[in-house]
């Protein structure tokens, strides 16, 4: 019965511990409903009522006050970010076991281990492994000190604040005789229930919706606002136990059931057995009862019941001996693919997407399914695994879908014979079909095929990729503009103030025009405007490299920019000279992979970027908008200072990272293959075409000694 609407004075000692409860746990709900999901479910009148009847008992029974009283708490915490946590005993992961005979060897393994025969009994426990995240609870004195998730196994994050919104969580355990240190660990989870109710709201909302409880169950515990962990009914279950300052008991069955005197949840489905056969018909029992179990299990646990040899058994490495993981198959089904889509990633990679007749597996409605790319389609694969190499896919085929866990579903196979004439090869787009850019393959210089990956090449223009872009222009080692950090990338392309790169440099001009000004934006004043729109003028001349660099062009990293910046000098001349490249031929190629450090991989994905119209429109948008300036040359009074400089041959008195670092000092170029354009070749003993190119092309000449003397030194 309900003592909600008892009067206070009526209550008695063991009524009003339970009314105490009930009340911690509404007034936490309605906290978090209020101050996380700004969405309370009752009247501020109703909410003062809970608090006043809360504390008038408190003063009639002041022992009976909780710990996680309503009365003590004030609001929630924030934190910046979490502390670490040390686990005094390590948290390990299990072995698992994939099959029954897995754990027959299991059962004989424990047995060989221990000289146990097969009469022997040998006592196993079985509970369901749960879907969530584990977590460690440190108690001294019978009172919660810590809560840590598990991190790498030693340290992981001090949650404590966020693991006291959890209600399965006591702050105080139950009972006497709670030995001095109690360490329980368990896991935490979300029900389907819960699960589904917080997407609702999230839809209701225009929020991206959570993908599945688990993660959802991760995320909520690492909120850094705890009022956020409070508004989710996270749930957790004990099963296991770090640090103990005494032991309540010799086996793994009657300390989970002291965890459940202390008060913690333990799981009803677990069970003992005596022998191993028995064992599994109650893991298949599980595993059909699963889809209606009410949160995500992805196994069963076997744990040796007897500690004392748990003891004898140990661990190996990095999980016990004593303990296995028997997990579920991932679960498969047949459908009909309908078509397929691609997605173009923020890197501008094109993800083909099946899309599927809707078919139930497990429980879960899956209508789409990864194809990775072109290739697992085409059905060349190198898609490792169980997959389908060979075998084409083609609209219209029956496939069968493989879902495990949480991971996207694949596809393991196509039925052959069930296929018709009406099944149609799919085409597979060589436009980006966001942005209309040519989409292509890189060919692997190492290996000399083409990328499985096919991706997008108008990287300044596709929408796809535009916020990755922006931040990365904006980021530390590109412009580094101040003020102008991913949230104002997100922010400003949301609203379409800054669509692309060159946007950033009209801002001022655009704001000044513009009736919606940015002081006037949320959160935005006359001061932070000010400042942002000079923190941008501030970048109007910057290092050419930087520039480069910036644009973020596959495989331009900062050494290639870098390079590049030196050669060429000006960011008019890099545009000509890209935009003249046409394939390995050429002699703007070769140019470009003379420089030291660039080879065909640079130079085919410069050529694609500066091959797209709507790349160059933007490069020299910014180009009106900037000043890039060209590296200083380093003592421009020196002989070699501009000149282009070919080492060839074995050098003798000097490294040839010596000879190239000397000579750049010098602000010549070093450059590694001889063209029209060398001015120097520097020839040591033995040099071979390099040095006959240049005699034949009439460039100069000299020895590592003629070097030196050049020089002067
Ligand atoms: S026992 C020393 N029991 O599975 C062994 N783990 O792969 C400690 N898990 O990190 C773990 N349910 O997060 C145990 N009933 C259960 C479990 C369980 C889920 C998770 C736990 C652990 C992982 C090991």
């Amino acid at each position: 019965m309900s003592n909600a609407n008892v009067l206070v004075d009526e209550l008695d000692s063991k009524s009003a511990k339970v009314e105490l409860e009930r009340l911690a746990v509404a007034i936490l709900h309605h906290d978090a409903q209020y101050y996380a999901e700004d969405a309370p479910e009752i009247s501020d009148a109703e909410y003062d009522q809970l608090r006043r009847r809360n504390l008038a008992i408190e003063q009639v029974f002041p022992e009976l006050v909780r710990e996680d009283s309503p009365s003590s708490r004030v609001g929630f915490v924030v934190l910046d970010k979490f502390e670490k946590a040390t686990h005094a005993i390590p948290m390990l992961s299990l072995d698992n076991a994939f099959n029954d005979d897995d754990v027959r060897e299991f059962d004989a393994r424990v047995r060989r281990f221990l000289k146990l025969d097969a009469e022997t009994v040998l006592s196993l426990t079985a509970e369901p492994k749960i879907d969530g995240l584990s977590l460690s609870l440190r108690y001294e004195q019978g009172k919660l000190q810590i809560a840590a998730t598990r991190g790498d196994g030693s340290t992981g994050e001090n949650v404590t604040e966020n693991a006291r919104t959890i209600t399965d969580i006591p702050s105080v355990l139950n009972g006497k005789n709670i030995p001095d240190v109690v360490e329980i660990r368990g896991e935490v989870y979300l029900t389907h229930k819960a699960f589904a109710a917080l997407n609702v709201r999230m839809e209701a909302q225009g929020k991206p919706l959570y993908v599945n409880p688990r993660n959802t169950a991760a995320g909520s515990l690492r909120q850094l606002d705890s009022a956020v962990t409070a508004s989710r009914p996270l749930k957790f279950f004990a099963y296991a136990w770090g640090e103990m300052s005494a032991m309540p008991a010799d086996t793994q069955m009657g300390m989970v059931e002291q965890m459940a005197e202390w008060g913690f949840q333990i799981n009803p489905l677990m069970a003992m057995f005596e022998d191993i056969e028995t064992l599994i018909t109650h893991y298949h029992r599980i595993e059909t009862e699963r889809s209606s179990l009410p949160y995500d299990i992805d196994g069963v646990v076997y744990k040796v019941n007897d500690l004392g040899l748990q003891e004898r058994l140990g661990f190996v490495t990095r999980s016990p001996r004593w303990a296995i993981a028997h997990k579920f198959a991932a679960e498969k089904a047949w459908t009909t693919l309908l078509g397929i889509d691609i997605q173009v990633g923020r890197t501008g990679a094109l993800t083909p997407v099946a899309r599927l007749e809707p078919i139930n597996v497990g429980g879960v409605m899956v209508t789409n399914a990864t194809l990775h790319n072109q290739d697992y389609i085409a059905g060349i694969g190198n898609d490792g695994e169980q997959i389908r190499s060979g075998r084409d896919l083609r609209i219209g085929d029956r496939v069968q879908i493989q879902r495990a866990g949480d991971v996207i579903p694949q596809i393991l196979d196509v039925d052959l014979d069930k296929r018709d004439g009406s099944s149609k090869p799919f085409d597979y787009p060589e436009i980006c079909p966001a942005c209309g850019s040519h989409a292509v393959r890189e060919i692997n210089e190492k290996t000399g095929r083409a990328d499985s990956v096919r991706r997008c090449s108008g990287g300044l223009i596709c929408p796809a990729q535009a916020k990755e872009r922006l931040r990365h222009f904006v980021s530390r080692n590109a412009f580094d503009i101040e003020g102008f950090g991913v949230k104002q990338v997100e922010a400003f392309y949301d609203d379409g103030l800054v669509m692309n790169a060159a946007d950033i440099f009209t801002l001022r001009e655009r704001d000044a025009r513009s009736l919606k000004k940015l002081k006037d934006r949320e959160g935005w004043g006359t001061t932070s405007a000010a400042k942002l729109l000079d923190a941008i003028d501030a970048k109007r001349k910057i290092e050419l490299h930087r520039f480069m660099f910036g644009l973020g062009i596959r495989h331009v990293g900062q050494q290639t920019a870098k390079d590049m910046a030196k050669v060429y000098g000006d960011a008019a001349v890099i545009s000509t000279a890209m935009q003249a490249m046409d394939g390995p031929e050429s002699e703007a190629w070769q140019d470009l992979i003379a420089i030291d450090g660039i080879g065909d991989t640079v130079a085919a994905s410069l050529q694609e970027f500066f091959a797209e119209p709507g790349n160059v429109k933007v490069f020299e948008e910014l180009l009106h908008e900037l000043e890039p300036i060209a590296p200083e040359m380093a003592q421009s009074d020196s002989p070699v200072s501009g000149k282009t400089i070919v080492f060839t041959g074995s050098l003798e008195q000097m490294t040839r990272d010596e000879a190239k670092a000397m000579a750049e000092r010098l602000g010549a170029k070093v450059s590694g293959s001889v063209s029209k354009k060398t001015d120097l070749v520097v020839a040591g003993p033995g040099a071979g075409s390099k040095l006959k190119k240049a005699i034949e092309l009439g460039v100069d000449t000299v020895d590592e000694d003629g070097w030196f003397a050049l020089i002067g030194r």
